[in-house]
C-alpha cells in the first residue's frame, strides 16, 4: 500500500514514521526541502530511541528507506491513502483538498488529521466525500495509542472500515466519533488548556504551580501549559476559535493571553518559547 502524508511538521513526520515502521511505502510532502530535512532528522532520532529500547527490530535506516521525501504533489497520484497534516487553518486545508481530489487516483482515500475543523466541509472540497474521513492521531504519534476516527456526513462504511484496519496495522487503537467541532478529544482537552492560560493571565498562580497542581493532583502526565507548549500555541488558538465559532458559546472564547502570545510568535516548543523556554 502507498501511504501518503502531507505536512512534515511534528504530526506529519510522526504519522509517516509509524506508517513506515508498519511496513507501508510512505511518501511525505512539505513545501520546502528544509522542512523535509528537519522531519528526517526528527524521525531518525525517534527511531533511534525506539531501537535502543528494543521497541523496534529494524534499524532506523531500514525504516527510513521506505519513506520518500518530496515537495511535489503529483507524486501522490498512485497513493491508496493520503493523510493531511498541514497547519490548522481551514482555507489552507480546503485549497489542498481541492487539488488533491484531482491529483490522487479516484479509488484513493483522503483523510485529515485536523484537530477540530469539520470533516464534512473538507470532504466536500475534495470532491470524493464517500472516500474522505478524519484520522486524528495524538502527539507524540510514535508513543500514543489513540486514533480518533471521524466520519463526515457522506463517509462510506467501506472507508471507515479501511481506516480502522489501517490504524490497527499501525499498532493504534481506533475509536469512532461524529463530526462536531473539536470532535471528542479537543472539545474536552482544549477548554482545560484555555482555562489554565486564563489562570496565568489572572495571576491565579505561576505556570509552574498550575502545571504542578494538575500533574500531582490529577495524575496528568504533563501539566496543561507544558502540554500547550508541546502541541503548539498556534494550534491551540486555532482549535479554540473553531470551538468558539462552531459551538457558538462564549465558554469557548480563546484566552486573550493565548492570542497575544501567538501574535508575539511565542508558539511553544517549536518556536523555542511559550510558557517555558526551550534552549
Ligand atoms: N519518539 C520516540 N521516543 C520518544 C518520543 C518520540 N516521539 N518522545 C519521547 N520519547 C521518549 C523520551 O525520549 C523518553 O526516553 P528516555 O526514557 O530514554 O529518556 C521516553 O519517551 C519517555 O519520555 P519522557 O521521560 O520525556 O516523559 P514521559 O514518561 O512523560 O512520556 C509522553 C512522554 C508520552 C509524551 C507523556 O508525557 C505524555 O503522555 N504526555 C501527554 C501527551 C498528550 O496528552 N498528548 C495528546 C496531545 S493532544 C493531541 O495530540 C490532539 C490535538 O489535536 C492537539
Ligand atoms: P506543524 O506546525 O508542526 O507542521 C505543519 C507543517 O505543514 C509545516 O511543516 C508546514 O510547512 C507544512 N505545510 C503547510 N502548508 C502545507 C502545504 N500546503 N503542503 C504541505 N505542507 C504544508 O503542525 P502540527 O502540530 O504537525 O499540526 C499539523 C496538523 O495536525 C494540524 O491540523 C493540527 O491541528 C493537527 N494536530 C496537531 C497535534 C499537535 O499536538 N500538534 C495533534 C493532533 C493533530
Amino acid at each position: 500500500m502507498i501511504f501518503g502524508v502531507i505536512g512534515a511538521g511534528q504530526m506529519g513526520s510522526g504519522i509517516a514514521q509509524v506508517a513506515a515502521q508498519s511496513g507501508f511505502q510512505v511518501i511525505l510532502r512539505d513545501v520546502e526541502e528544509r522542512f523535509l530535512e528537519r522531519a528526517r532528522s526528527g524521525m531518525q532520532a525517534s527511531l533511534g530511541k525506539l531501537h535502543e529500547k528494543g521497541r523496534l527490530e529494524e534499524t532506523p535506516e531500514a525504516v527510513l528507506e521506505r519513506v520518500r521525501f518530496t515537495t511535489r504533489l503529483e507524486d501522490f497520484a498512485q497513493a491508496d491513502l493520503v493523510v493531511e497534516a498541514i497547519v490548522e487553518h481551514e482555507p489552507t486545508k480546503l485549497e489542498l483538498f481541492r487539488t488533491l481530489g484531482s491529483v490522487v487516483q479516484p479509488q484513493g482515500v483522503l483523510a485529515s488529521n485536523t484537530s477540530s475543523i469539520p470533516i464534512t466541509r473538507l470532504a466536500t472540497a475534495s470532491g470524493r466525500p464517500e472516500r474522505f474521513i478524519g484520522m486524528h492521531f495524538m502527539n507524540p504519534v510514535p508513543l500514543m495509542a489513540l486514533v480518533e476516527v471521524i466520519r463526515g456526513y457522506s463517509t462510506s462504511d467501506e472507508t471507515a472500515a479501511f481506516i480502522t484496519e489501517t490504524a490497527r496495522k499501525m499498532g493504534k487503537t481506533p475509536i469512532e466519533c461524529n463530526d462536531f467541532p473539536g470532535f471528542v478529544s479537543n472539545r474536552i482537552l482544549m477548554p482545560m488548556i484555555n482555562e489554565a492560560v486564563q489562570c496565568v493571565m489572572e495571576g491565579v498562580a505561576t505556570p509552574e504551580a498550575i502545571d504542578g497542581i494538575m500533574k500531582l493532583g490529577m495524575n496528568h502526565p504533563m501539566g496543561p501549559l507544558t502540554l500547550a507548549d508541546f502541541i503548539g500555541l498556534d494550534t491551540c488558538l486555532s482549535i479554540m476559535e473553531v470551538l468558539h465559532h462552531g459551538l457558538g458559546d462564549d465558554k469557548y472564547r480563546p484566552s486573550p493571553l493565548l492570542r497575544k502570545m501567538v501574535q508575539a510568535g511565542l508558539l511553544g516548543r517549536k518556536s523555542g518559547r511559550g510558557f517555558y523556554s526551550y534552549a
